[in-house]
């Protein structure tokens, strides 16, 4: 069936709090580069991982309205897992598109590791998500799953993004509270649980080790956004967006980075 023009321009909204969303969108380019994204950082929000869910619910639904009607996106992706685990369901309440969260790879590291002893990373607000003690119910039955929150990781992600050093200590102390908690010594496989952390993936896997395996969900979130659009046709209109919804200036030293990932113009939401 041949598209509306509307239909065919009509981008992918990939959302995040700041920068974190762009490895979602990395691992969708290479997938479907011709996709026209928007990208979508609630920057005056972040970070999410320190507010409560009632907050968090209520920020992330709004905002995604309001952009739907906006940019009229054929599929809006949370690339947050801090969103995602509180307030995925009532986002797909909200929008009538399809919605695509990112929640952690916690089933295909309970498939990876050979100590049976995984660690997690993420928000605080993640670590205490049901959605998470459903995961490992359901996933890591028979391991253990020791989750530590490491909100202190997504302002390094972020200046790393605007070219600025990473202050290693930070990075250091994270994974020291990981291995000290009980059985932490054995931990092989670690589930980056916020869509920030894989900006840091040198920075981890020089301080874990090259015997710890760290994983992230962005391939398994495009190869569903993937799927989910199997069959449209895609128009690039114009060239893809960045949207903030912070300040211009905060955002600008960003500028190179995004243009890395093709966003080539910027805008506050
Ligand atoms: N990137 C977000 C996540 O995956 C978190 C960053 C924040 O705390 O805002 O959870």
């Amino acid at each position: 069936m041949e598209l509306e023009r509307s239909e065919k321009i009509a981008p992918v909204l990939i959302f995040d709090t700041g920068v974190g969303g762009l490895t979602v969108l990395a691992e969708l380019r290479k997938l479907l580069p011709e996709a026209p994204v928007i990208f979508a950082a609630d920057q005056a929000g972040l970070p999410y991982g320190e507010k409560t869910e009632a907050e968090v619910a209520a920020r992330v639904s709004g905002l995604l309205g309001r952009m739907s009607e906006r940019y009229r996106p054929r599929l809006a992706c949370i690339a947050c897992n801090t969103a995602s685990t509180i307030a995925l369901d009532m986002v797909r309440d909200v929008l009538e598109i399809p919605v695509v969260g990112t929640v952690p790879a916690i089933k295909p590291a309970a498939a990876m590791t050979k100590t049976g002893v995984i660690g997690l990373l993420g928000t605080k607000a993640t670590i205490r998500q049901p959605y998470v003690d459903r995961l490992e119910a359901r996933f890591a039955q028979g391991k253990t799953l020791l989750r530590h929150g490491a909100p202190e990781l997504v302002d390094p992600a972020e200046a790393k993004l605007r070219g600025k050093p990473v202050d290693r200590s930070i990075i250091q102390r994270a994974v020291a509270a990981l291995r000290e908690k009980p059985q932490g010594e054995k931990i092989d496989t670690v589930v980056l649980a916020c869509t920030h952390f894989p900006l840091l993936i040198e920075e981890l896997s020089g301080e874990f080790g090259q015997r710890v395996r760290l994983i992230d969900g962005s391939h398994g979130i495009a190869q569903r956004i993937v799927s989910l659009l199997d069959g449209q046709d895609f128009e690039r209109a114009a060239p893809d967006m960045a949207v903030t919804t912070g300040l211009l200036d905060d955002f600008m030293p960003l500028s190179d980075a995004l243009g890395r990932y093709g966003l080539d113009r910027i805008e506050r939401f």
